[in-house]
């Protein structure tokens, strides 16, 4: 990790500094140009460190690459970056005289996802189509005691059924390239819908078809067999996910640094952390690109950096357009960060169908 520039101010220094941007407001995949003017003072004996940074992440101890960038100039500097995904930036230059004496001037720079992706969206093809779909679960109206009552009571034909509707129409379609969210309130319904798209509950009414692969990381530990040690977990869950075995054998590595467990892989998964399975859970879906990825909850167990590390991984999934992203997420914000679009649904009924900004808001108002 590089450690980033010490904050400090010489407030006393003779002369004056602020950064000179192209733009504060801009679009992932373009580019921003940040110059420091020095007043008071000849800039050229002065020399420059910056760092651009994501969400101010690296106060945190968090670095990455591909987020944040760094390094250091002598005279006339001038820097473009790349910002590759939407998010709160911020770069921080560090303006030093001959003395060794610096300020620290920032500019703050939101970047919105481009609207070449929201123009492709638009024409992209359906992947996942939900059509007037209805889920309905039968649950004994009445409690038994125990399983020899329950039992009694069947095969004397008295068990009486009722019927619970978990899902009532729900109708949505999500286009290659999309990043969808659900929200809405505990038991309305948000991981019954998951599931039915994952092909693990069947809908009662209506249809719901998809296209392609699906990477689902639906209920944590599903598909990982706790005896087994991690690394066995990796080719099992793995399979399950359809990955060859040299694909795994070829990724392994990736997926143990990603998920930061290096020295546990011989460990029983039983022995782990559930913020451990999560990671690798994550690591293993997201080592190939599926077509759809189907993210419920999985990432509110792990810690905070390892949730910052997710939320990048898939926001580079959903910039490549190739992913479809669906979201289930206690984080609203996260939701509003990520996806394009947001289907809310309450206690089984279709609330609000609409941009992520739209529905976020309303559901903040009146739901959260
Ligand atoms: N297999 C099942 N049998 C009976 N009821 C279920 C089953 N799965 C979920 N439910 C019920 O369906 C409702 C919706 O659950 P769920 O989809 O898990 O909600 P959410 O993910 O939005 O919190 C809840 O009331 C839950 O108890
Ligand atoms: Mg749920």
């Amino acid at each position: 990790m590089v450690k980033p520039i010490q904050r400090y101010d010489a407030d006393e220094v003779p002369w004056t500094a602020q950064l000179e941007v192209s733009s504060t407001t801009v679009e992932a995949q373009s580019s921003v140009i940040v110059t420091p003017r020095v007043a008071g003072a000849d800039p050229s004996r002065f020399s420059y460190n910056y760092v651009w940074s994501y969400e101010d992440l690296w106060q945190e101890g968090f670095w990455d690459s591909t987020l944040n960038s760094e390094g250091e100039c002598t005279a006339s500097p001038t820097w473009e970056f790349h910002p590759r995904w939407a998010g709160s930036y911020h770069v921080y230059v560090d303006v030093v005289d001959e003395n060794g004496d610096y300020r620290v001037v920032d500019v703050p720079i939101e970047v919105s996802f481009s609207a070449r992706r929201s123009r492709s969206l638009e024409t992209a093809e359906p992947v996942i189509t939900v059509d007037d779909v209805s889920m309905v679960f039968n649950i004994a109206s009445e409690r038994f005691d125990s399983l020899k009552e329950y039992f009694l009571a069947l095969t004397k034909g008295e068990l009486v059924f009722k019927e619970f509707r978990a899902l009532d129409h729900i109708s949505f379609t999500v286009r290659r390239g999309e990043a969808f969210g659900l929200v809405g309130t505990n038991g309305s319904g948000k991981s019954t819908m998951l599931k039915i798209i994952a092909g693990v509950l069947e809908a009662t009414e209506g249809t719901c078809t998809v296209a392609g692969t699906i990477a689902p990381l639906i209920e944590l530990g599903a598909g990982f067999d706790m005896e087994l040690t991690a690394k066995e977990n990796i080719y099992l869950n793995g399979a399950l996910l359809g990955y060859r075995r040299e694909f795994i054998d070829e990724h392994f590595d990736d997926i143990v640094a990603f998920a930061e467990l290096q020295d546990f892989m011989d460990m029983p998964l039983k022995n782990y952390s559930s913020g451990m399975v999560a990671r690798i859970a994550f690591a293993i879906a997201t080592a190939a690109e599926p077509d759809v990825l189907i993210v419920d909850e999985t990432l509110s167990v792990g810690d905070f950096l390892f949730q910052k590390k997710c939320e990048q991984r898939i926001k580079e999934l959903v910039e490549s357009e190739n992913v479809t992203v669906l979201l289930v997420s206690h984080s609203i914000e996260l939701v509003e960060r990520i996806c394009d679009r947001v289907c809310w649904i309450e206690k089984g009924h279709q609330r609000m169908l609409g941009t992520a900004g739209e529905v976020c808001e309303a559901y903040k108002k009146l739901g959260g």
